[in-house]
């Protein structure tokens, strides 16, 4: 490295590692993503499009405002209804056991709906922005506009919680009659690695699930949490009438299994959201310090290709659900969730598909994410992409044998193959064909 280029280096590196260390939460904010200045393209950007273009309307209903029509127009069922009664989100005030929060997803949008809200709360899975969160006014409107939101959500919605970038959040804690979180007691974010015992406490949840303990339903009488804590009658509740007054809500359910499959889901979109941004960040910073350095264009720093790695390696333990937590008992929801679930497919010839629950040991019959094909998966770099398809292939074909993939058997990872080279377009070449030494190895087991 000739002198001049090395002081050229400290110039440009030294701003961005310091920068880097002291406010990595917000390094999104600056290129190449600018997260705040660029215009999103999601689900909600194009209802915005069409609702201008005078293609559709929003019809407002009541006391439930836009919910029921905004459900429709992002094909979001109202299966999908969990009610959530703890107050840790935006409109707090609104949130008890007897006024509960309800939140609806599916694949790329999630809606939040307080009771006497002040605004429909939503974000949107964007393939080059991550997640992007917007309000809708509640309040019946000539036009009504999706606002979108920075600041405001992502106090709580871009954390260490979060990966560091604006995410998704499920959280379990105690909670008192009032709907206030005891945290002296401790809390916890929820994935599908989160042992049964400890999910939902601050969230009704409806349906069976044998001798299975949880924190559901549970509403904390008196001042301190006495462990062990006896919340029997929250178990296998079946309905909520007794509680609250579900006819202001969509639907009287908070499904046992839509709850599992949120659980699921915010994990893998948090880590798609994180492997995109930290790709995007890293070839970026290639590319800077190649100028800088008058290294070849496309010189890969080793930096670089660590990152990509990292995040991809979490990313495919998302994807293929390791550490999930084990299901004793049969798991059986109340709203119809996991039929309509299961319905939406795609499925292989032999009607096999990701979609398929278990729900007897794990959450999948076949644990890959369906959510392998969404637009958020599709739009990740390609240099990430790549990876992940290279990993998942090394998995599938039983060349990697390491004990974090223990839970898929032979049969999962065969069944899983088949089932993308069935349904996934883009599928990269090399899964089509079946080396001999992959059969080999898979017949060696
Ligand atoms: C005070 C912290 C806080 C703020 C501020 C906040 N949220 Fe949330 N949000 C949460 C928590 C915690 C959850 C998980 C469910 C729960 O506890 O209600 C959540 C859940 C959600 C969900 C359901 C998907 C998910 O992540 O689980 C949506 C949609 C959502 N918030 C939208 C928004 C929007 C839009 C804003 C800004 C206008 C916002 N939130 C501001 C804390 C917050």
């Amino acid at each position: 490295m000739r002198l001049p280029n090395i002081l050229q280096f400290i110039a440009v590196a030294a701003p961005l590692l310091l920068a880097g260390g002291l406010c990595a939460d917000d390094e999104f904010e600056r290129e190449p993503i600018l997260y705040s200045a660029s215009t999103p393209e999601n689900r909600i950007s194009r209802l915005q499009q069409r609702l201008d273009d005078g293609e559709m309307t929003l019809t407002h209903q009541g006391e439930k405002s836009y919910l029921p029509a905004l459900l429709k127009a992002l094909d979001i069922p109202a299966e999908s209804q969990m009610l959530v009664f703890s107050k840790t989100s935006l409109q707090m005030r609104r949130i008890s056991p007897r006024t509960p929060r309800a939140l609806y997803f599916n694949d790329d949008v999630y809606v939040g709906f307080c009771q006497s809200g002040d605004v429909l709360e939503i974000s949107a899975v964007d393939a080059q922005l991550g997640t992007v969160f917007y309000t809708l006014d509640q309040r019946k409107k000539e036009k009504p506009q999706f606002e979108r939101r920075s600041d405001n959500c992502l106090v709580c919605h871009s954390s260490s919680r979060t990966e560091g970038v604006p995410g998704h959040l499920v959280r379990s804690l105690y909670v008192d009659a009032g709907g206030q979180p005891m945290l002296s007691a401790g809390s916890r974010m929820v994935d599908h690695t989160t042992p049964i015992e400890q999910r939902w406490g601050g969230w009704y949840v409806t349906g069976t699930h044998g001798s299975q303990k949880h924190l559901g339903n549970l509403v904390v009488r008196g001042r301190d949490v006495e462990e062990p804590v006896d919340n029997s009658a929250g178990q296998n509740v079946k309905e909520l009438k007794d509680r609250l007054n579900v006819d202001r809500y969509v639907s009287p359910h908070s499904d046992i299994v839509a709850l599992m499959v949120l659980e699921h889901q915010v994990l893998v979109h948090n880590r798609l959201v994180k492997a995109g941004f930290d790709t995007r960040q890293a070839l970026d910073y290639d590319v800077m310090m190649n100028r800088t350095l008058e290294n070849p264009e496309g010189t890969r720093l080793e930096s670089t290709t660590r990152r990509i790695m990292s995040t991809g390696d979490r990313l495919v333990e998302a994807l293929l659900l390791v550490n999930e937590a084990k299901l004793t008992e049969p798991v059986k929801g109340t709203s119809g969730y996991a039929e309509q679930f299961s319905t939406v497919g795609p499925h292989d010839p032999q009607g096999r598909s990701l979609r398929d629950l278990d729900l007897t040991t794990r959450l999948f019959k076949y644990p890959c994410s369906y959510l392998i094909y969404s637009e958020a998966f599709d739009g990740l770099p390609a240099e990430s992409r790549d990876y992940v398809w290279r990993r998942l292939f090394d998995i599938l074909s039983g060349h990697d044998q390491s004990e974090k993939f223990a839970h898929l058997s032979k049969d999962d990872r065969q069944a899983i193959l088949d089932i993308l080279r069935a349904t996934k377009s883009n599928l990269p070449d090399y899964y089509e064909v079946i080396p001999e030494a992959t059969t080999a190895a898979l017949n060696a087991e």
